[in-house]
């Protein structure tokens, strides 16, 4: 079916066309020939991107586990689905078929019956990458509880937080972690967050560490012995196309985090086609995701389209960097990897390190290379061509978001040629459009403007939980009709796309997307600090790293600037996580602002950047002299 493994370039073509021309037509045989449905849909798609209001398949009825695991079974029973690489090198890899699939996220699911979860509530969950993550999330889904994840990196307020927004009553963790070296105690971090979480009933633990952790009688249960007891067969709870499957939060460029709900059918549909295409899956390859489940990208690319697809994911609970930088490449070599899909971050890092790590390895099995989360750089780009993919493995820098749920524009491997730094072409269905900044678009080629989808596709995230409202205004008030990813693009002389990064307040470090205002309150929770302001600069391996402008109280001036940045660190790790610790600071007796009282960000990016030539116009200000005052104290 040509539809589903596009193979040479004109068969793109053919197929983008086709799908632009009718996008109906074009998913319902996707969907009609690809999935089980226990009820068929009556409409394709209603949409209205005004209200904003998206509805794809209506009047479908399935459940997305019986297509990731139950109708696999009678041919790939005995297959892997999900292959686990302990943090330990030393710790053998667990095959779990399909067969064992079905029965941990049965007999999961029977545990949460028996604990009162039931259809539509929502479920938190904070486990370190061990495959009982990947059976919490098809656990959920079997009885259509709303799966929340959360990153097991965030802090115990980032985890209260969204515990509370989406008033779930149950979190599911373990006694700790391993990343590395470290032991980390992620059920201390839970604990802590229960006690702002007043209606979660029940924490589910399950055993990694070994730690000798504080179980709160009558709230905390170790998982193992309630999964020992459980039936391992639970009939799928029947869905609706548009129940929602789960809820993942991500930062915006102001207030709190959002939490954007993907749908059942549309979500299924399109993961599991772009993963195939993307990646070029074949029956018996082993595709390694190297991402944590708790992004977007594991949700679609190491849970969901993978297993709709009947193939075998790679589940790594380890950093690329222990026990030395050539685990990768050791994980590579040792479970034969077909499709390698990483970070630029993780490539920029490895890349400094000596060429041994890799070339001490065999990385024949590879076919296809692939990027996510940020742009990649050229020298990273060649880096990775030459001396992973030994120049005949396509890398497809794949652009998307949280909210898109799946991958929007990339090339397709053997189909489109690659060019470095480019996320090329739009995948089928999907509709890009370059914006002015006067709200009109920018045809032609060799252009470049405010990157806008105009069309729907099956798997965009339909709302923010509980404020619809801000997801109206988030994506769809810039742009009249269109759905605006914060994102600019240019489009070259062939109409290849290349992402040049976001134009609001949100940054980009190591692939994880920071909002600035967050990071800001945090700090200013300091008792010394008066007012801050929170930028990005160009950073080798990070691609951004966070430069924070720090004002700080009358009572704080005579403080030890240098304990100030650890503890203001410390509060940002407190509140967010260290991902959003600072690279640097400074301490500025102001902060530049215009008239109307808003912080002169654009100027601070600059000086931050140490691109200092031209300010632009500062005259407008309404305290111009601070900005050669902090200037100064730079160079
Ligand atoms: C933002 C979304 C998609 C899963 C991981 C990130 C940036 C993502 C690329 C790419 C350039 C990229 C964009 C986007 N981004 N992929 N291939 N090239 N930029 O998901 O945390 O929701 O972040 O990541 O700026 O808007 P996210």
């Amino acid at each position: 079916m040509s539809n589903y493994h596009i193979k040479h370039l004109e068969e793109y073509y053919q197929v983008y066309r086709k799908s632009v021309r009718n996008p109906e037509n074009f998913w319902d045989e996707i969907a009609e020939e690809h999935f089980v449905w226990r009820k068929k849909w009556d409409r394709v798609l209603d949409w209205d991107f005004s209200k904003p209001e998206i509805k794809w398949f209506q009047g479908a009825k399935l459940n997305i586990t019986e297509n990731c695991i139950d109708r696999h079974l009678h041919i790939r029973g005995d297959k892997t689905a999900i292959l686990f690489e302990p943090n330990n090198p030393d710790e053998p890899a667990r095959h779990i078929t399909y067969l064992e699939l079905k029965e941990r996220v049965c007999k999961m699911a029977n545990v949460l019956k028996d604990k009162g979860i039931n259809k539509g509530d929502r479920v938190v969950i904070y486990l370190p990458m061990i495959p009982e993550l990947a059976v919490a999330l098809l656990a959920c889904a079997r009885i259509g509880a709303v799966h929340s994840v959360v990153f097991a990196g965030f802090s115990s307020t980032a985890v209260a937080t969204r515990v509370n927004d989406c008033g779930a009553k149950m979190v599911i963790t373990s006694d700790g972690s391993y990343r590395g070296k470290k032991t980390i105690d992620l059920k201390g971090i839970v604990d802590d967050a229960m006690d702002a979480c007043p209606d979660v009933k029940n924490v589910l633990v399950v055993k990694r560490t070994n730690a000798d952790i504080f179980m709160k009688e009558g709230r905390d249960e170790w998982l193992a012995p309630l999964m020992l007891a459980a039936k391992e067969d639970c009939l799928p709870e029947i869905m609706d196309a548009e129940d929602p499957l789960f809820i993942l939060y991500t930062s915006g460029s102001t207030g709190k985090p959002k939490g954007m709900v993907h749908t059942t059918a549309g979500y299924m549909v399109y993961t599991a086609y772009t993963f195939k295409n993307v990646f070029q899956y074949r029956e018996n390859d082993i595709y390694w995701c190297t991402a944590d489940i708790g992004w977007i990208t594991g949700h679609s690319y190491i849970v969901y389209g993978p297993l709709a697809n009947g193939a075998t994911t790679v589940m790594f609970e380890g950093v690329p960097s222990y026990p030395d930088f050539g685990r990768f490449w050791d994980v590579v070599q040792k479970h034969k990897v077909t499709q390698f899909y990483t970070a630029p971050t993780a490539i920029r890092a490895l890349a400094k390190e000596h060429l041994d790590f890799v070339n001490s390895h065999d990385l024949s099995s590879l076919k296809v290379l692939g990027t996510v989360g940020e742009p990649i750089n050229e020298e990273a780009w060649h880096w990775y061509n030459d001396h992973v993919g030994d120049k005949k493995c396509p890398i497809v820098d794949t652009w998307w978001q949280t909210e898109t749920g799946g991958i929007l524009i990339s090339p397709i491997p053997f189909s489109t040629p690659t060019k470095p730094t480019y996320a090329t072409l739009p995948l089928p269905g999907i509709q890009p459009a370059l914006m002015d900044e006067h709200g009109t678009e920018i045809t032609g080629n060799q252009v470049d403007g405010r990157l806008c989808i105009k069309f729907p596709w099956p798997s965009m995230a339909r709302t923010i939980w509980g404020d619809h409202q801000r997801y109206k205004e988030t994506y769809f008030t810039a742009f009249k009709d269109k759905y605006f990813t914060g994102d600019g693009a240019l489009r070259d002389e062939v109409g290849y796309y290349r992402i040049t990064g976001r134009v609001d307040d949100v940054i980009i470090v190591s692939g994880h997307n920071l909002g600035t205002a967050p990071i800001e309150d945090a700090i200013n929770e300091h008792p010394a600090v008066a007012e801050s302001a929170i930028v990005g600069f160009p950073h080798d391996i990070k691609g951004n790293a966070l430069y924070g402008y720090v004002m700080l109280k009358e009572t704080g001036e005579s403080r030890d600037r240098d304990n100030l940045k650890k503890e203001i660190n410390q509060m940002i790790t407190e509140h967010i996580g260290p991902i959003a610790k600072l690279e640097k600071i400074q301490f500025v007796s102001a902060l530049p602002k215009t008239r109307s009282g808003k912080i002169m960000r654009r100027i601070l990016r600059k000086i931050a950047s140490k691109d200092t030539s031209n300010l632009g116009d500062t005259s407008t200000l309404l305290n111009p002299e601070v900005v050669s005052e902090i200037i100064k104290e730079v160079l």
